[in-house]
């Protein structure tokens, strides 16, 4: 064999010498890797390489010394209807529900700290407890005046608030627990994916209910190569050679594929959640302490001191890490301290400017100090961009897709809400009677300002906001 014909051509060659040298230098970052974030891993947030915020596996049951909170869920499963729902199929339910909660109440009151040294069981007693908050509090059926605020029994409350305590998070039905936490691996033996897992825990037992834990889920699953790119940025050594600028402007091209792709999984949602269903349905049972605004009633934590100053909101999206890295790398300032133009609108100034911040209370404290090591970051990427021309259009074109992503969610939001919340209830199992549909509209609209987020913010101008915070961080308007 003739060993000069099997050698590659000189411009082979090269290439094949520039591709060695490009991936030693790519094994040099990933051998630092993951000692950036404050010395520490994205692991050591419990930031999953593979699952991002998901645990790798379903979180394991509870010891028994819990099956009695473990066993209330279980039989919660379908036996239990929203309290505001009296349409029959609802009432039928209202025998089971009460006497359920009687139960509930005559709970003894356990003390988690035995389950505090693993981090999986703390994580779900919080989803079981949180979950039957929410299944109590929700299946109370209205009163003429619903004015009185509603008792969380010690039994769930004082459990509750200890192990949220020790994660850190907000003692309520969080994302985490309707769609971090509340799954099942179809085949255990394959590691998760959207199409390897199946949800639990169900308030209104519809498949538009699991639709819309599933688009979530698969957002945040699709931002895990989001946080690869975060974690890949942070890593370089430096970012003023030209292999490092070519990366980072790849990899904000890859970036506005990501911010499409979970833009477009949001606007997916539409054809398998029905709005109407969304709106009467599955979002009360979301609802939390503050979802009738100021001034209404708001939950009582019994045997909590100082429970006025619980963070017990509902869940919401707003809630995803997923999301904040990405306004965290992108540098979007919801908090307008930044001078940026456009410059806010009056509307804008008027908008709940710590909504996204407040939000990250309810996140696991782990990922809220993931987040935080984020924002820490010696070098901004908008920084760097403004000081690299050729950086600035990549860039932009990552906050565009951000600002499209934003539009589009805000088109979904207002359909689900604003516009159901102009519609009637009467699609329900029966003929809901027309006091019912009276006081349920009466409670969801008039007298109660704006609609409102399950956060208890005012909607339309929240979610205005963020997209114009977002518009604002393009470098070619600054
Ligand atoms: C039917 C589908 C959806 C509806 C009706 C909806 C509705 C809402 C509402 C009402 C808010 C206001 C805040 C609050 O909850 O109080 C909100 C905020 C938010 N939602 Fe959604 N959402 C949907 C799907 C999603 C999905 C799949 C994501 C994916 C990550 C998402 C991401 C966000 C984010 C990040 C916020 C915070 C505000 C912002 O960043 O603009 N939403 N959503």
């Amino acid at each position: 064999m003739d060993i000069i014909n099997v050698l590659p051509s000189p411009p082979q060659f090269f290439r094949l010498f520039l591709t060695l040298a490009l991936s030693l230098f790519n094994s040099t970052i990933n051998a630092r890797h993951r000692k950036t974030l404050a010395g520490h891993s994205p692991a050591a947030f419990d930031v999953d390489s593979r699952t991002g915020f998901f645990p790798r596996q379903p979180l394991p049951k509870l010891p028994h010394t819990f099956d009695i909170w473990e066993d209330a869920l279980r039989n919660a499963d379908g036996n239990l209807s929203l309290g505001e729902d009296e349409s029959e199929t609802a009432l039928a339910k209202r025998e089971f529900g009460a006497r359920w909660r009687e139960t509930i109440q005559s709970l003894p009151v356990l003390d988690t700290s035995v389950l505090h040294t693993n981090l999986r069981l703390s994580q779900r007693a919080h989803y079981v407890l949180a979950w039957l908050v929410n299944l109590y509090v929700h299946s109370i059926p209205s009163s003429s005046d619903d004015s009185d605020p509603v008792h969380v029994p010690k039994s769930l409350a004082l459990p509750l608030v200890q192990v949220s305590r020790h994660l850190g998070c907000a003692p309520v039905l969080t994302f985490a627990d309707t769609v971090l936490w509340n799954w099942e691996l179809i085949d255990p033996d394959q590691p998760l994916s959207i199409d390897n897992m199946q949800f639990v825990n169900l308030f209104s037992g519809t498949e538009d209910e699991k639709s819309f834990y599933q688009a979530s889920a698969k957002a945040e699953l699709r931002g895990v190569e989001l946080l690869r790119i975060i974690d890949d940025y942070n890593s370089l050594p430096n970012i003023t050679d030209l292999t490092s600028i070519s990366k980072v402007s790849r990899d904000l091209g890859r970036l506005v594929g990501i911010i499409d792709d979970i833009s477009e999984i949001i606007q997916s949602i539409r054809p398998l959640c029905d709005p109407h269903v969304f709106y009467w349905d599955i979002r009360p049972w979301f609802e939390g302490s503050d979802a009738k605004g100021p001034g209404g009633p708001r939950w009582i934590y019994e045997g909590v001191d100082d429970f006025e100053k619980l963070d017990l909101s509902g869940p919401s999206a707003g809630q995803s890490s997923v999301m904040h890295a990405l306004d965290i790398f992108l540098d979007v300032d919801h908090k307008l301290r930044q001078r940026r133009y456009p410059a806010p609108s009056s509307e804008n100034k008027r908008a709940d400017h710590g909504f996204m911040e407040r939000m990250r209370r309810y996140m696991p404290g782990k990922h809220r100090e993931y987040l935080s090591s984020l924002a820490a970051t010696p070098r901004p990427i908008r920084q760097l961009a403004q000081s690299t021309p050729t950086l600035r259009e990549p860039y932009d074109n990552a906050v565009l897709a951000l600002k499209r992503l934003r539009d589009n969610h805000i088109r979904i939001a207002c359909l689900y809400v604003v516009t159901m919340s102009r519609t009637e209830p009467g699609a329900r199992g029966g003929c809901p009677a027309s006091a019912m549909i009276d006081r349920l509209r009466e409670s969801r609209l008039s007298g109660r300002g704006p609609v409102r987020g399950t956060g208890g913010n005012e909607l339309s101008l929240l979610l205005k906001a963020g997209r114009d915070a977002t518009r604002r961080a393009l470098l070619k308007d600054n």
